[in-house]
């Protein structure tokens, strides 16, 4: 018998229950294994990211700026925002935790889509609200569907743009029009974290990725809903183990989540290394410009093999291999490279793999042909 399960909140409970079968998230530590499964930035950290924290170290013993002042000032300044508009966090899971926190309770509800980001189930959940979603539609998001599951219940809509794990990518057009039909008390969280990666393909395929910018600039009364919008260090610039990223919202509501934040949440070495990585600008278009290529490149490989794989808009692939993902996952780890089997998502039979350098992928591919039936 349990000693705690009557003791635990009700949320922390059911929540044990809901992720008994979410899949396990790997570490970096296994670093024989070619790390395909998080869509990490395959070229490390800017190099002056690494230089600033080494001469940052020394200062470990002092506490950080707890409002990341210069990095929300320079974020600010990038976006053409105001300070009181952008909340640095650790990461944004964090800020998404921060908006679940903020804004819901036992009896409201987010919606969002079947097959997205994993984290947004568990941040409505530790608040003991209801994560309604609606199916995949090409894919991807359907926004006539979260539209229409909306109700006066709801307090936030969480788009992945691109989505995790399929890759799939609405365009600015479709956004505007959703945000038009949205109710007044719902907030719309547009979750760019693979925002570098969008924006790359966008202008290759010459198409118009995001407007995000301009929604939270002009506000509800303009654009038709409020808005957060997510942005991640992570990705792009490399720098996943040292959780960084922001939100850019209305400074009324940013203001109300940050009240909810963790003191000193966000290091002193992850915001020196963010404002380091902010400007290099050659390493983060190494990563997009690899990434675009090698997207062609592992798609028609994949493809030749017969697997179905989803166009992607972000650093990752979203493969059917039409049959047990999970166990094709292990026999490529034993080969010695990590992807992600995608049944916790409900989709048993495919696969994410982040697309690495040229030399991982090809190191992918020899192992996936080797192991294929
Ligand atoms: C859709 C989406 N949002 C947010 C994140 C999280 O990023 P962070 O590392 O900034 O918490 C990820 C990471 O995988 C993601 O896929």
């Amino acid at each position: 018998m349990s000693r705690f399960s009557d003791l635990v909140s009700k949320p922390a409970r059911d929540m044990a229950d809901y992720f008994a079968a979410a899949p396990q998230v790997r570490t970096g530590s296994q670093s024989q294994l070619i790390k395909l499964d998080s869509n990490e930035n395959p070229f490390g950290p800017s190099r002056y990211a690494i230089k600033a924290m080494r001469s940052a170290s020394p200062s470990s013993n002092f506490y950080p700026d707890d409002d990341c002042v210069e990095l929300s000032r320079k974020l600010a300044a990038q976006h053409a925002l105001s300070i009181d508009q952008v909340l640095v966090t650790a990461g944004s899971t964090e800020m998404i935790a921060l908006l679940c926190q903020t804004m819901l309770a036992p009896g409201l509800n987010a919606v969002t889509s079947e097959c997205s980001f994993l984290i947004y189930d568990m941040a409505v959940h530790a608040v003991g609200a209801d994560l309604r979603k609606t199916p995949l539609r090409d894919d991807g998001f359907d926004l006539a569907a979260i539209r229409a599951a909306i109700n006066e219940d709801t307090r936030i809509v969480f788009l992945a743009n691109p989505n995790n794990p399929t890759g799939t990518m609405v365009e600015a057009a479709t956004i505007d029009h959703f945000l038009a039909e949205v109710p007044a008390h719902v907030v719309v969280v547009l979750d760019e974290a693979y925002y570098e990666f969008a924006a790359h393909f966008s202008a290759l395929r010459k198409v118009e990725y995001s407007r995000s910018l301009e929604y939270v600039r002009s506000g509800a009364t303009v654009v038709g809903s409020d808005m957060v919008v997510l942005r991640s260090f992570s990705k792009a610039h490399g720098l996943a183990g040292l959780r960084i990223g922001y939100g850019l919202g209305p400074a009324e509501l940013l203001a109300y989540c940050s009240r909810m934040r963790n003191v000193y949440s966000v290091s002193y070495l992850a915001q020196v290394a963010a404002l380091a990585a902010l400007g290099d600008h050659d390493h983060i278009l190494q990563a997009v410009s690899n990434n675009s290529s090698q997207a062609v490149f592992l798609t028609e490989e994949l493809s030749k093999l017969g697997y179905r794989v989803i166009p992607t808009s972000s650093n990752f692939l979203c493969c059917d291999i039409g049959q047990d993902s999970s166990a094709i996952a292990d026999r490529l780890r034993d080969q010695g490279v990590s992807v992600r089997a995608l049944n916790g998502w409900g989709a048993p039979s495919s696969v994410r793999v982040t697309i690495g350098t040229p030399e991982q992928n090809d190191f992918f591919l020899r192992a996936i042909r080797k192991i294929r039936v």
